[in-house]
């Protein structure tokens, strides 16, 4: 739809959306209203680079032609049947996955949250069958892991936690990359440990290399399953299809969503065969694996793969990186650079983060604050060198009128 045939006399959307929501959320006052690539266009026409893609979502950007064309496509095909049947593009989308990851199964969801839980309920099933009951899952401080009942839980952030106690149990939260201390919390009511690879709403915290490793030598010692959540690092946002590919070592269990469907929603579970536990009835999904989302994803996957994005996000990561870094040594206001491929945070001396994506947004770029005194980027992996040096060209703007 062309920008002049949409409403926009009715510019009250902010108002409205003040008395008609649930309050949680505060939104930055920017109604979005159209993208394309790496941009966006508000209401009122003006243009921004996005470098928050989606959280992480836009993996080929807004409105990607491989994309459109497929859900067209399956739209006019075949939009929804129930998982009672078998449907082709859901079988696609599991072949190109099992093909190029570790894992052997897959399960079909619609969000991130939805894929942990399914996670943790193959485990639990597998503590049970296998591990003479056992059903606890060791997760870390600053985790992310969803915002249902159980990943409330899993997460272990306080602030989450604290409004919706008492909190199902079965979750021990230990420090992040600190593998005694997942030791020290391993008891015979132990089925698995969960981690991020990289943390990424924690605040992109990267772990020491040698740390998802061992975390998996002591799970396999134990005969407990190593679950990897890779809703945010997966396919290809730390520079290979998934991260745990960087740090030698494999998953029982993976968990997906955010970029597999370019921004159509899709969570998936993997599992590898000897964890493969579940008997029919014991899981399942209304829309999980709907063909319409899976041909999206299918189309998404099958570019990023054809296209080695994982490669190009590698280039393009640490070309970002070094102009960051460029930056820090500029600004002595800025601690720290952080990251793997795109997914990058910026910290601050102070709590700034909140000013300066102010700041960005009148520019015209658009990052996340995922800390009160750090910046977050995550734009689409299609994202080239030019449209880093103009971000970073507004961000040096930005930060030179703080001084
Ligand atoms: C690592 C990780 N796990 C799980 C989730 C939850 O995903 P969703 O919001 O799709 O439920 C997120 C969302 O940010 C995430 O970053």
């Amino acid at each position: 739809m062309e920008l002049e045939e949409l409403p926009l006399s009715q510019n009250n959307w902010q108002e409205l959306e003040q008395k008609l929501f649930l309050r949680t959320v505060n939104r930055i006052p920017l109604t979005l209203v159209r993208g394309q690539g790496a941009r966006v266009w508000d209401d009122q026409g003006k243009e921004y680079l996005d470098f928050v893609g989606g959280w992480a979502v836009n993996s080929l950007g807004h409105c990607p032609p491989v994309v459109v064309a497929a859900l067209e496509k399956q739209a006019r095909t075949l939009i929804q049947a129930s998982n009672q049947f078998y449907t082709i593009p859901q079988i696609e989308l599991a072949q190109l996955l099992i093909k190029n990851s570790c894992l052997d199964r897959v399960f079909f969801c619609n969000s991130g949250a939805e894929a942990n839980e399914g996670a943790i309920k193959l485990a639990r099933r597998y503590g049970k069958l296998r591990l003479n009951g056992a059903y606890e899952i060791i997760t870390t401080h600053s985790s992310f892991h969803g915002r249902t009942l159980a990943m409330t839980s899993a997460t272990g952030q306080n602030k989450f936690q604290e409004p919706y106690k008492p909190l199902p149990n079965g979750f021990i939260n230990v420090d992040y990359n600190n593998v005694e201390a997942i030791q020290a919390a391993t008891t015979a009511q132990t089925c698995g440990v969960m981690l991020e690879p990289i943390q990424g709403e924690g605040g992109v915290n990267v772990p020491d290399n040698s740390y998802l490793e061992e975390v998996q030598s002591w799970c396999h010692e134990k005969g407990i399953l190593f679950i990897l959540d890779e809703i945010q690092t997966g396919v290809g946002r730390t520079g290979t299809l998934f991260a745990y590919e960087q740090y030698n070592a494999e998953p029982d269990i993976m968990t997906l969503a955010k970029g597999l469907g370019s921004g159509v929603p899709i969570g998936a579970f993997l599992a590898k065969e000897h964890c493969s536990v579940f008997s029919p009835g014991e899981h399942g999904s209304t829309f999980g694996g709907n063909p319409l989302v899976c041909a999206a994803a299918h189309a998404t996957l099958r570019y990023i793969i054809d296209n080695d994005m994982p490669g190009k996000v590698k280039q393009v990561g640490k070309y970002f990186m070094a102009k960051l870094e460029d930056l820090k040594q500029q600004f002595d206001f800025i601690t720290q650079v952080r990251g793997q491929g795109l997914l990058i945070a910026l910290e601050f001396n102070s709590e700034i983060a909140e000013e300066l994506v102010m700041a960005c947004l009148d520019k015209g770029l658009l990052v996340n604050k995922v800390k009160p005194n750090a910046l977050r980027f995550m734009p689409s992996l299609i994202i080239t060198e030019e449209e880093v040096d103009e971000a970073i060209d507004i961000l040096r703007g930005v930060l030179m009128s703080l001084r």
